[in-house]
């Protein structure tokens, strides 16, 4: 049976962080879904077509990663899709309870649906979108946190924000 995942997120934007988690759940799986989700409790400077396009970009030479967005519940989207399970990274111990009640919760929505996580590389561990979105806003260099091919347009499209 194929196994299909789904790495959901906001990618507000998407760091070397998330592609490090995306391309190790694509060597142990068949497919990989990378799902671009609305998280209701963040307001994103990126829209989702331009969140998309960026990991488009980033992780066009895998054949087995798919970018799609969907606009509600992750375990609708993992029933629909038929994924078996969704795979999160885990940074520090403060990523934990929060990522802890979203298993649960969409164990409950669905429990045919399966949490992975895998542990962060220690480079990325305090890594994260509004880490780069600081940085990048107050002119730093981001050249360490995000993938070379969108390194200029995220800059560039953060730096108008100032
Ligand atoms: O990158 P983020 O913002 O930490 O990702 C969080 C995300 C988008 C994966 C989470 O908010 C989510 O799953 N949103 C979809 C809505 C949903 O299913 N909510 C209930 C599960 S807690």
């Amino acid at each position: 049976m194929e196994r299909t995942v789904i790495c959901p997120g906001s990618f507000d934007p998407v760091t070397l962080g998330h592609i490090d988690i995306i391309t190790r759940a694509a060597s142990m799986f068949d497919k990989v879904i990378v799902a671009v989700l609305v998280n209701s409790s963040k307001q994103p400077s990126f829209t989702i077509e331009e969140r998309t396009a960026l990991l488009e970009k980033a992780l066009s030479g895998y054949d087995n990663i798919e970018i799609q967005s969907f606009d509600g519940l992750l375990a609708d989207y993992a029933r629909q899709t038929g994924a078996t399970a969704v795979v999160k990274g885990l940074r520090a111990m403060s990523d934990f309870e929060y990522e802890f009640q979203m298993s649960l919760t969409n164990k409950s929505l669905n429990p045919e649906l399966e949490t992975v996580f895998l542990t962060s590389r220690a480079e990325y561990m305090y890594l994260s979108s509004s880490i780069v979105k600081q940085v990048a806003t107050l002119n730093g260099d981001i050249t360490n946190f995000v993938p070379e091919c969108i390194h200029d347009e995220i800059k560039k499209r953060l730096s108008k924000n100032v």
